[in-house]
């Protein structure tokens, strides 16, 4: 279980940005990680290769557009929805269960390291690029930052799995 205190909760806040094209830019920077770290991914998204086919630049069409900025919708729904985990665990179990829909088998355990591993990293070198925090903070938002991501991750691949076995931990949509 993650447990978050005050000062931490407010250096996450402190180091999120709210500006539309700054989180787009970072979804896009994950998924493109995503994408370089295991093909098999990119290959779940069958407009991709349509796109490719067609000699255009997926990275510019709204289905790209779409897909990085649901990375990053959900990570600042848990930055604007602390310190209430609760409410926040039952909603990342949920999107994890929905995908059972989308990929019923064909998303692998490996799938969630190679998500994990891109948005930390790509999170980390945005911490890094940030100049109007200490450096104590910096470092310490850096580490923060890597725990948001396991707890978003761990939460959703719950409710994946229990979605594979038919179970929902939350039946009513109330926890
Ligand atoms: C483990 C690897 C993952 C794979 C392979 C994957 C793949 C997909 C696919 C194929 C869809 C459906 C797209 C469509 O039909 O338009 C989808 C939807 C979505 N994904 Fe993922 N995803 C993964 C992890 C994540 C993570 C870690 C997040 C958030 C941090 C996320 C957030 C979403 C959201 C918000 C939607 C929109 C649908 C909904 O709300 O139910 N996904 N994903």
């Amino acid at each position: 279980d993650w447990k978050t205190n005050e000062s931490d909760q407010a250096l996450i806040k402190a180091t999120w940005s709210e500006d539309f094209e700054t989180l787009y830019l970072l979804g896009s920077k994950m998924y493109l990680q995503i994408f370089a770290q295991d093909a098999t991914i990119k290959a779940l998204f069958p407009w991709i290769a349509q796109y490719e086919k067609a000699g255009r630049d997926f990275t510019l069409e709204t289905e790209f557009r779409t897909q990085a900025l649901r990375l990053v919708t959900t990570i600042a729904k848990v930055v604007e929805n602390l310190p209430h985990l609760k409410g926040l665990d039952m909603h990342l179990y949920k999107l994890g269960h929905r995908h059972v829909k989308y990929l019923s088998n064909a998303l692998k355990p490996l799938y969630w390291v190679a998500f994990q591993d891109a948005m930390q990293n790509v999170i980390t070198e945005k911490m890094k690029s940030i100049t109007k925090i200490s450096e104590t903070d910096r470092a310490r938002a850096i580490e923060i930052w890597k725990d948001v991501v396991v707890y978003v991750n761990t939460n959703m691949k719950a409710g994946y799995e229990d979605g594979l076995k038919g179970i929902d931990k939350y039946p009513t949509g109330m926890f």
